[in-house]
């Protein structure tokens, strides 16, 4: 029996203007997500008690194909993330699930390879995507994409025409408290929404270029430990994701809840619904406003270990 898990991560700067190459800043969260392997005599593959299906367990499936499993396995996993919070919990399973079966059949593939193996997973359930999930709970820590070369390069990763450059960068010391709202909704929907308004309009790839304009203050924020800019930049950002579309008045109201006690504020992920994160230094009066707003409050810190084999085989 094998163990291996990956944790959630936050977009702090960049989400969706990453899809068109522009630079974008993501974080892992100490919240993780567990996938155990063991062997079965016979019969078809269980995940969590039931017969592997496509509509249930659509990330693990495809990790299983591309792994090439050809045995019936018991797989079971666990979960510290709300799915559909826009916490990276579908990256955080492919990427536990890789490693697990990995670690199952005697591979030691580099952190490189499972990032890889997992975007092309995700890509497969999903549909077009960038890797800044996939990438961030493999390395841990905080992750830079973007289509330059920066330091601190980690790997690349090519799709179609487009190179995205993966980095790490120093975590400054910070809290993000993060604001869920309950709303559910589907990260390839609002990824196409802003496709089609890209494609469309020319204010739109306006406002993707400012927010690729943003994150790059927003690297060098991070690395003087800047928490007034890169909070600042948090919420601009969050204005720029509005225009695009892909905020709820639910997030509005948490963002603008808040602010009040924090360097600042933004939607995470894909948006539509999904969390909002804040960034503090006083993390219980912010989970007390978010509360008050209806939403669910937790407070994160950030996790230094990506993918991990907790039992080895
Ligand atoms: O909702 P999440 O955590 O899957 O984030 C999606 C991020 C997007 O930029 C909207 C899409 C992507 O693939 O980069």
């Amino acid at each position: 029996m094998v163990t291996c898990s990956a944790p959630g991560k936050v977009i702090l700067l960049g989400e969706h203007a990453v899809v068109y190459g522009k630079a974008a800043v993501a974080m892992a969260v100490d919240r993780r997500i567990r996938c155990t392997v063991k062997k079965k005599a016979e019969g078809v593959t269980e995940v969590n008690g039931f017969e592997i299906n496509f509509k249930h367990h659509s990330y693990i499936l495809e990790a299983c194909e591309l792994i090439g499993i050809d045995e019936p396995l018991k797989i079971d996993t666990s979960s510290e993330l709300h799915s559909g919070a826009g916490l990276g919990s579908s990256a955080a399973i492919t990427i536990a699930t890789l490693g697990a079966l990995h670690e199952f059949q005697g591979d030691k593939p580099d952190k490189e390879t499972i990032a890889k193996e997992g975007f092309f997973v995700e890509g497969k359930v999903q549909g077009p995507a960038s890797p800044i999930d996939t990438s961030t709970v493999t390395q841990g820590g905080a992750v830079i994409l973007s289509c330059d070369v920066l330091k601190n390069h980690l790997w690349s990763i090519k799709k179609d025409d487009r190179t995205w450059n993966i980095h790490s960068t120093p975590v400054p010391d910070m809290t993000i408290v993060v604001g869920y709202t309950g709303v559910h909704a589907l990260t390839s929907g609002l990824v196409a929404g802003v496709k089609n308004f890209y494609q469309k309009n020319t204010f739109a790839r306006d406002v993707v270029d400012e927010i690729g304009e943003l994150v790059l203050e927003g690297i060098s924020a991070m690395e003087d430990g800047d928490l007034n800019m890169l909070g600042e930049l948090m919420s601009r950002n969050h204005k720029l994701l509005k225009i695009l579309g892909v905020s709820h008045p639910k997030l509005d109201s948490l963002v603008k809840a808040s602010l009040r006690y924090s360097y600042g504020a933004k939607l995470t992920g894909a948006g539509g619904g999904g969390s909002m994160i804040a960034l503090t230094d006083k993390p219980e009066k912010v989970s007390e406003v978010i509360s008050k707003k209806g939403g669910l409050p937790f407070i994160l810190e950030p996790a230094g270990s990506g993918v991990k084999v907790e039992s080895p085989r």
